[in-house]
């Protein structure tokens, strides 16, 4: 068994940038309007958008369910991959920025499909009753609640349905032994990967794109 993987160098990066994930004019100049506003640039990555909507396609999905959504960004990019009658839910704890996504989404005729809950996620979804089932949860939010997200997520997700959460190599430090400020993150992002890879009610994987995305499919 090949033990090699092809590490990806700045050139390799852009390169696959230029080929499989070019950015278009909507989602940049809001990126750099949420910039403008102060909102921090923490985003998923263009491949991580290309690589979400490839999976959106794939399983022709009509409903989504976001945990985290800043600016926006990964809400729109996903909301524009669903049949034309889908829905994507966004929770966001910060007021302005849902205030901004809602706006932004009218902008980008997804004013229909997109609706931003602003809440604390974990308030939010513990009473959350909808009358469908998710094909997909995309986490991105605190790291502290992942373990929950998760949890809600499997009651949420129908059967095939896909989980992927953001940041689960950690910012890089998932397997370093000496951990920074970001301490208690990076082990709440552990705690997490352990639940999802032993989790017999799912089949799992990493996916080593952006800061990592762990992913899975209920069974
Ligand atoms: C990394 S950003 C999301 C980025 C977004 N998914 C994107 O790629 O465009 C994380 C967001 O989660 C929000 N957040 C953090 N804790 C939250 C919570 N408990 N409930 C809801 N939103 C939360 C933050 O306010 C922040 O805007």
């Amino acid at each position: 068994m090949s033990q090699g993987f092809t590490e990806i160098t700045e050139e390799i990066y852009s390169y696959i940038n230029d080929k499989f994930a070019k950015e278009d004019l909507f989602l940049k100049k809001l990126q750099s309007e949420a910039l403008s506003l102060g909102f921090p640039d923490i985003s998923i990555s263009a491949q991580q958008v290309s690589f979400l909507g490839f999976i959106l396609k794939t399983i022709n999905a009509k409903y989504v369910l976001e945990i985290g959504s800043l600016a926006g960004y990964s809400a729109i990019a996903m909301a524009r991959e669903l049949q034309l009658d889908g829905k994507l839910i966004t929770i966001e704890i910060d007021e302005e920025r849902a205030d901004f996504i809602r706006k932004k989404a009218v902008e980008a005729g997804l004013g229909n499909i997109i609706e931003v809950i602003n809440a604390d996620a974990i308030e939010f979804l513990r009473d959350y009753k909808p009358e469908f089932k998710f094909d997909l949860v995309f986490v991105d939010a605190d790291k502290q609640g992942y373990v929950d997200y998760l949890n809600y997520a499997i009651t949420l997700l129908r059967k095939g349905g896909i989980f992927a959460a953001d940041n689960a190599l950690a910012f890089g430090e998932i397997a370093k032994s000496k951990l920074d400020e970001r301490e208690s993150e990076v082990l709440a992002v552990r705690d997490f990967n352990d639940a999802l890879a032993s989790n017999p009610y799912l089949k799992t994987c990493l996916v080593t794109i952006g800061d990592g995305l762990a992913m899975a499919v209920k069974l």
